[in-house]
């Protein structure tokens, strides 16, 4: 069985003191909930990182980062290694989420690489696809999403790919308000299950965590997450409230 993970993606949002205060709240509102069956995940701004580590340490709360460079070290001015980050105390790293995709170019070579990056430093990748409005409306999110998986995940190794976690975040669902219908997001996570299980077989397939990610809410979550293979949520939004998020994470019990 997959893992089950709610991770919150804070993108471009908090201060280090108001991350910091964030972190605390949800420690002080997991207290008093049963987080036994979910890894709880927060990504914070890379300036954040330490500190929420420092206060994240004794609760059940993991931190990731949003992005990472593929390079160990050199002159890339601006960019942080997975070294770096490794050296912060941080678990995961999201990697290729449809914003980088769309506003910073990233591309499935850069992808490719950056998940090599982490992993050979012993971080879980939070690997990000999913497809747009207009492949969406056209029939072709199956076609799409196949196509980012084998070109960004299907160059390693079985025991490698056993490291990685998958979000699927179809990109017209993202901060829009529309979530995709349980029913949606069933039909694309078993797709990405068989592919996977094409591939690498099923037993790797059923031990990957598939992540559906957008415009997730507590009053929506529960829905979603009773799906067979939604292993859990990457959230933007609503993991900016330590009572939404709880509400999110709480939703699998
Ligand atoms: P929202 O939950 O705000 O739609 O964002 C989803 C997302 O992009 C998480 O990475």
């Amino acid at each position: 069985m997959a893992r089950k993970i709610v991770a919150g993606n804070w993108k471009m949002n908090k201060t280090v003191n108001e991350g910091v205060q964030l972190v605390e709240e949800l420690k002080n509102e997991l207290a008093k909930v049963d987080t036994s069956d979910v890894t709880v995940v927060v990504s914070p701004p890379y300036v954040n990182l330490s500190e929420a580590v420092k206060t994240a340490q004794g609760s059940p709360v993991n931190v990731s980062a949003q992005n990472v460079h593929q390079e160990e070290s050199g002159a890339y001015t601006g960019e942080i290694s997975a070294q770096m980050l490794k050296s912060v105390g941080v678990g995961y790293v999201i990697i290729g989420h449809s914003e980088r995709r769309e506003y910073f170019g990233e591309n499935a070579t850069d992808i490719a690489k950056k998940v090599d990056a982490v992993i050979t430093q012993g971080l879980t990748p939070i690997y990000c696809c999913g497809e747009v409005k207009e492949e969406r409306e056209s029939g072709n999110q199956n076609e799409v999403v196949g196509g980012q998986i084998s070109s960004e995940l299907f160059h390693l190794s079985p025991e490698d790919f056993g490291k990685v976690v998958i979000a699927y975040e179809p990109v017209w669902a993202i901060g829009t308000g529309l979530t995709a219908s349980p029913d949606q997001a069933q039909d694309m996570h078993a797709f990405i299950r068989d592919f996977v299980s094409e591939k690498y077989g099923q037993e790797i397939a059923e031990e990957t965590s598939i992540l559906y990610g957008g415009s997730c809410k507590p009053s929506n979550a529960a829905e979603i997450f009773s799906k067979k293979d939604v292993d859990g949520g990457l959230i933007g939004g609503a993991s900016l409230k330590a009572e939404d998020f709880v509400g999110i994470i709480t939703a699998f019990n």
